[in-house]
């Protein structure tokens, strides 16, 4: 290794998404809306549907083994696996246990992380800490959700948002000054926790809301969300020493395209330096990031030295930015 500073480089990336389509035709046959105010207010298309028997895990392996393919590095090699979800097929063993298993990754420490729509930015910085210290080599940082089990399929204010999917993307050691992450910002702020929490999904009952469902405030978690993304997307830039001039192309949260323009706004960035891919799977919580980096590369939106910058946001409330240049 030469003296260069040691740092992280995505080396493979891969998504999984169920077959099963719910388009906003189906949704108006559930809940009084329509297909014209979902695209409008949200756009979204549609979204995927775990079939019945298909999990988190089922989904994180398949994205997992894609994104392994492509590195070329073998699932012994890798050192750690983190699964970020709010999802998880049971609370331990964790889904990083379960994938661990699926792709054969014995020589691997798995971990959950608990981030909710934030969790692969979380978990893609966690990675590059322990690859940039030394003490890993080859991180997989996935994100997967079954988010139509905690979806309540009678409010109209969150069942047309939600999707069901999973991204992975393997982190692996690079020596260079000037490729691969080049800065990350984390942040939350838990006096906002009920702008957006799921009841009745751990020990502590909530007798207000009947199942284990999300809850949101639409308007407030919107205004959050623009504000703390484009802010904390400004801040990773100024660590690198750059700036919004500098992108060139932002993989933001697909949480609602009027939030990702508001942001795109903010950092005045063109819709051509802006990838959204919210239309044909909704809000897949924490696999929204690497799914749409995934169809980016497909895409030929991402070429050598791009500068990226993915940021996220969700309930805690989290949020985080990670900018990288592409190698
Ligand atoms: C939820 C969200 C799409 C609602 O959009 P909005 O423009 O704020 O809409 P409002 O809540 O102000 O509602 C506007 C009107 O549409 C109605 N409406 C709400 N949901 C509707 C639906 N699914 N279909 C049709 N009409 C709907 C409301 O009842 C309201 O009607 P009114 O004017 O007669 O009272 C938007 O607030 C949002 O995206 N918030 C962030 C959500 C998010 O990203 N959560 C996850 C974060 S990780």
């Amino acid at each position: 290794m030469s003296e260069r500073t040691l740092t992280a480089k995505i080396t493979g990336i891969g998504k999984a998404l169920p077959e099963k389509r719910l388009t906003n035709a189906d949704l108006e046959k559930m809940v009084e809306t329509s297909d014209a105010w979902i695209r409008q207010r949200v756009g979204i298309r549609e979204r995927r549907i775990a079939a019945p028997g298909e999990y988190t895990s089922d989904l994180a392996a398949r994205a997992a083994a894609a994104a392994l393919a492509q590195s070329g590095i073998a699932a012994d090699q890798i050192d750690l696996i983190l699964v970020a979800t709010s999802t998880p097929d049971t609370v331990y063993p964790s889904v990083a246990c379960l994938v661990q298993k699926a792709i054969g990754a014995l020589h691997a420490g798995v971990l959950d992380i608990s981030a909710a729509c934030t969790g692969f930015v979380y978990g893609a910085h966690l990675a590059w800490g322990m690859i940039r210290s030394g003490l890993a080599k080859h991180v997989l940082v996935i994100g997967a959700e079954v988010n139509s089990a905690i979806v309540n399929w009678k409010d109209r204010d969150t069942c047309i948002l939600f999707g069901d999917g999973a991204g992975a993307a393997v982190f692996s050691v690079h020596a260079s000054d000037t490729e691969g992450v080049l800065s990350a910002k984390l942040g939350g702020d838990g006096n906002l926790t009920d702008l957006l929490e799921i009841a009745n999904s751990g020990v502590r009952p909530n007798p207000d809301v009947p199942g284990r469902y999300i809850t949101m405030q639409g308007n407030e978690v919107f205004k959050q969300a623009v504000r703390n993304m484009s802010e904390c997307a400004v801040c990773a830039l100024d660590r690198a020493g750059l700036s919004s001039n500098d992108i060139s192309l932002m993989i933001a949260h697909q949480a609602n395209t009027r939030i990702i323009d508001a942001v795109a706004r903010r950092l005045d960035l063109p819709s051509e330096k802006v990838f959204v891919n919210i239309a044909d799977y909704g809000n897949t919580s924490a696999a929204t990031i690497p799914i749409a980096l995934c169809e980016a590369l497909e895409q030929g939106r991402v070429k050598k030295d791009d500068v990226l910058v993915l940021v996220a946001f969700g309930a805690g409330l989290t949020w985080g930015a990670l900018t990288l240049r592409w190698a």
